[in-house]
């Protein structure tokens, strides 16, 4: 991490990775993000924290839930919002990131919210940017989703409070996963008692995330958590080399079931960041039945974007004007 992304004045300035947020800057996120929330059926939160500030949306891998919560997060709090048809922009005819970055910034953006399937991105752009301007990571490769990190611990505090003594079980592809790199952050952070992660071995991380249990088997993986993360097979990650899993195959080894969910503890809530795959990593009856928070976690990740959006204006309102 080359940025720093709290400023002088300890304000939040970039979001790229929770690898180096401390705890408490986590808790104001997820403490501002509660604050966001109302029941399903009521107005939605609404604030005029943004008005006269512009929003940029840059998602240059597909994206449904990100995509559309940042915007309907920047829109809530009165910005602007560009969302940036990427296939039909310039960049097409060769024209560089950073200079579709000044482009926009030259329209006076003042967050740029991305998401790219390369290494680096959010970093070289806000090394970049001018000394206002914040850059939000929606997503970088296979290494950081550090919003997904942050609606999926508040997910687990809503439901299950102090997450110190909890076993959480993270199922599937841990190894292309960006999801699982950032839970694993944002879990750590907060002592979480038991971070285990199951799958095929070849679908295990290799040694980036010190501290987790691996297991190749379910049932042994998921035996008394109280917590159990499905995550999608990862395809577009694989490469020549990499042999995709045949669906069936891992349906049978590693599909979440509500039978198979039987070693888990008897309260235990079933998570899932999407897109999701009926019937390769998950069993249908399951993602839509009472122990499934899956669509918390899209209604939890609003509320966290509102926060984050909402607390990088300090850095903006305090530096706009400042000399490049
Ligand atoms: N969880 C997640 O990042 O979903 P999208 O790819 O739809 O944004």
């Amino acid at each position: 991490m080359t940025v720093e992304q709290i400023n002088s004045q300890g304000n939040l300035r970039h979001l790229i990775t929770l690898a180096d947020l401390e705890r408490h800057q986590i808790e104001r996120i997820i403490d501002r993000a509660s604050s966001y929330l109302t029941p399903l059926g009521h107005p939605p939160p609404r604030d005029s924290i943004l008005k006269g500030h512009t929003v940029a949306n840059l998602f240059f891998e597909a994206s449904t839930r990100t995509r559309a919560s940042f915007e309907l997060a920047a829109k809530r709090l009165s910005a602007d919002v560009l969302n940036l048809d990427v296939n039909m922009s310039a960049r097409t005819k060769g024209e560089s990131l950073l200079d579709t970055i000044y482009t926009l910034q030259a329209m006076q953006v003042d967050i740029f919210v991305v998401r790219d399937a390369s290494t680096g991105v959010p970093v070289r752009i806000a090394k970049h940017v001018a000394p206002h301007v914040s850059v939000l990571n929606a997503g970088e490769s296979d290494v950081s989703h550090p919003t997904q990190g942050l609606l999926d611990l508040m997910t687990v505090q809503r439901h299950k409070g102090d997450v110190g003594k909890l076993c959480i079980a993270i199922v599937g592809d841990i190894k292309h996963s960006r999801v699982a790199r950032s839970a694993f952050e944002a879990f750590t952070k907060f002592d979480v008692g038991e971070i285990r992660f199951v799958g095929p071995v070849e679908l295990l991380p290799e040694d980036d995330m010190t501290g987790a249990r691996s297991f190749t088997e379910l049932d042994d993986g998921i035996r008394d958590a109280d917590v159990v993360m499905s995550l999608r097979i990862q395809k577009e990650r694989f490469g020549e080399l990499g042999e995709i899993p045949d669906p069936q195959e891992y349906f049978r080894r590693y599909g979440l079931t509500e039978d198979r969910l039987r070693v888990a503890k008897p309260d235990a809530i079933v998570m899932h960041p999407g897109p999701m795959n009926r019937g390769v990593e998950i069993e249908g009856s399951l993602a839509d039945g009472p122990r499934s928070v899956i669509q918390e976690q899209v209604t939890n990740g609003l509320a966290v974007r509102m926060s984050v959006l909402a607390l990088v204006y300090e850095h903006i309102s305090a530096n706009r004007g400042s000399p490049r």
